[in-house]
């Protein structure tokens, strides 16, 4: 096996970045595809924590190459922020990163429309919840076939006339919004801003579908980094409470430019529990203390936005849905620690509607039917077998595997690198 795609198989925040971590060990080459600084993926590497939002979680291992895909959507400004924090650490200092220049480009009026339909839809009851990155503006352009791509930051003729349509567009849009149309100085300022970052980011610029297909071509391993989940995609998630990208392992091929006869296997990385921000149904939320008391021992709060995360049990028929849509072939288990020192803990195994069971979430709304299993006191950091787990934690695991129909690679029971079980390499 050379070439794995990891994808969230939940509302994202399913702790890809430790897994990722772990396995570019065994990778030649990160490639992260599809959405854009709406992901933020908090990496702790020796007690020290590092966040990133654009460049892949696989970063931390010197010398890999990362490679952004041209399904992503990239604020200029952000990305160099983050090659600097990367650098300062010694990473990404050697001409490891790969931006692809056909991937979109997200300019301050994608966030400033974002913000405002928001503030409008919050007015209304019908906030989406966005991370307000700009991310739907910029693929809502690209669709369009309006979008500014990257190759455009390095023509300034072409950045201008595109800018100046695009906001010709919005101008009606921002006023509708009762926002400030910029003016002709700030748009200005934008597009000059655009272009000094364009140049900085210009020697990390090339094709990134040919070169993720050559060094697939030599064998080499290749790790494709999902961002967000399963249920946030836009044609198959939660809509319209979703985000605008494809998060599914198909988006990894649609975004890197390659075939699905190219891919060997898919991992999907689940939580121990459940989570999600933003707007959306959630059948299995708790309230209260409960939700709080997972919140606070999980840290479920926002890498990107530190909004506070809705948290639950751990949905099934939503695991199993996300394991086919992406033909998940095993699963990471994360934050199993978490659920430590609860009396019980409960997993939904289905859902009532009309007097039937469904093993997969329906679009009404439907009763969660749960399993309840007994709790566990603290687990041993150092585990590195299930056998090394507590009995009731070895149960839940054993259940969900079982339940969900696919086998677990990895559980992790800590944030360290070191807090891992190991079971199966995705990459032998
Ligand atoms: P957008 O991607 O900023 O447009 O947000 C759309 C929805 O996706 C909102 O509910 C966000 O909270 C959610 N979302 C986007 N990115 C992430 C992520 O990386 N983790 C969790 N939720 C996300």
């Amino acid at each position: 096996m050379s070439v794995v795609i990891v994808v969230g198989a939940q509302w994202g925040d399913e702790g890809k970045g430790k897994v990722v971590d772990l396995f570019t060990e065994r990778a030649d080459t990160v490639v992260r595809y599809g959405g854009g600084a709406n992901a933020g993926h908090t990496l702790v590497i020796d007690g020290q924590k590092l966040v990133t939002h654009l460049v892949p979680s696989g970063v931390c291992h010197p010398g890999k190459a990362c490679v952004l895909g041209d399904g992503m959507v990239i604020d200029p400004h952000t990305l160099l922020e983050e090659i600097s924090e990367c650098q300062a650490r010694g990473l990404l200092t050697r001409g490891e990163l790969l931006i692809g220049l056909g991937a979109h480009v997200i300019l301050p009026y994608h966030k400033l429309i974002d913000g405002l339909r928001e503030d409008h839809g919050a007015k209304r009851g019908k906030a989406i919840g966005t991370t307000r990155r700009g991310i739907g503006p910029a693929y809502e352009m690209k669709a369009a076939r309006k979008g500014v791509r990257m190759r455009d930051l390095l023509r300034p003729e072409r950045l201008r006339a595109q800018v100046a349509s695009n906001l010709d567009d919005l101008a009606p849009v921002i006023t509708h919004l009762g926002g400030q149309v910029p003016s002709k100085a700030e748009v200005d300022k934008w597009i000059d801003d655009a272009l000094v970052a364009g140049e900085k980011l210009r020697p990390h610029t090339g094709d990134a579908g040919r070169h993720v297909a050559k060094v697939i071509g030599e064998g080499k391993h290749v790790l494709f980094e999902g961002a967000q989940g399963c249920l946030l995609d836009l044609d198959h998630g939660t809509y319209p409470y979703v985000t605008s990208s494809s998060t599914i392992a198909a988006g990894a091929c649609q975004s890197a430019g390659i075939g699905p006869t190219m891919i060997d296997s898919v991992v999907g990385i689940t939580k121990a529990y459940a989570t999600r921000v933003g707007e959306g149904p959630f059948p299995t939320e708790l309230h209260g203390e409960e939700g709080d008391r997972l919140r606070n021992a999980g840290g479920e709060f926002g890498a990107t936005t530190g909004r506070p995360r809705r948290c639950g049990w751990l949905d099934l028929p939503a695991l199993r849905m996300g394991v086919r849509l992406s033909g998940m072939q095993s699963l990471a288990l994360t934050k199993l620690d978490v659920l430590a020192g609860l009396p019980e803990v409960s997993v939904c195994d289905a859902y009532k509607l009309d007097g039937k069971e469904l093993d997969e979430p329906p679009t009404d709304p439907a009763e969660p039917i749960y399993v309840r299993i007994p709790g566990w006191e603290k687990l041993p950091s150092n585990a590195r077998s299930i056998d090394d787990l507590p009995a009731p934690a070895r149960s839940y695991v054993q259940t969900i595997s079982q339940m969900a129909g696919v086998p677990f690679c990895l559980v992790s029971v800590g944030p360290d690198r070191s807090e891992t079980i190991r079971l199966t390499d995705p990459f032998a």
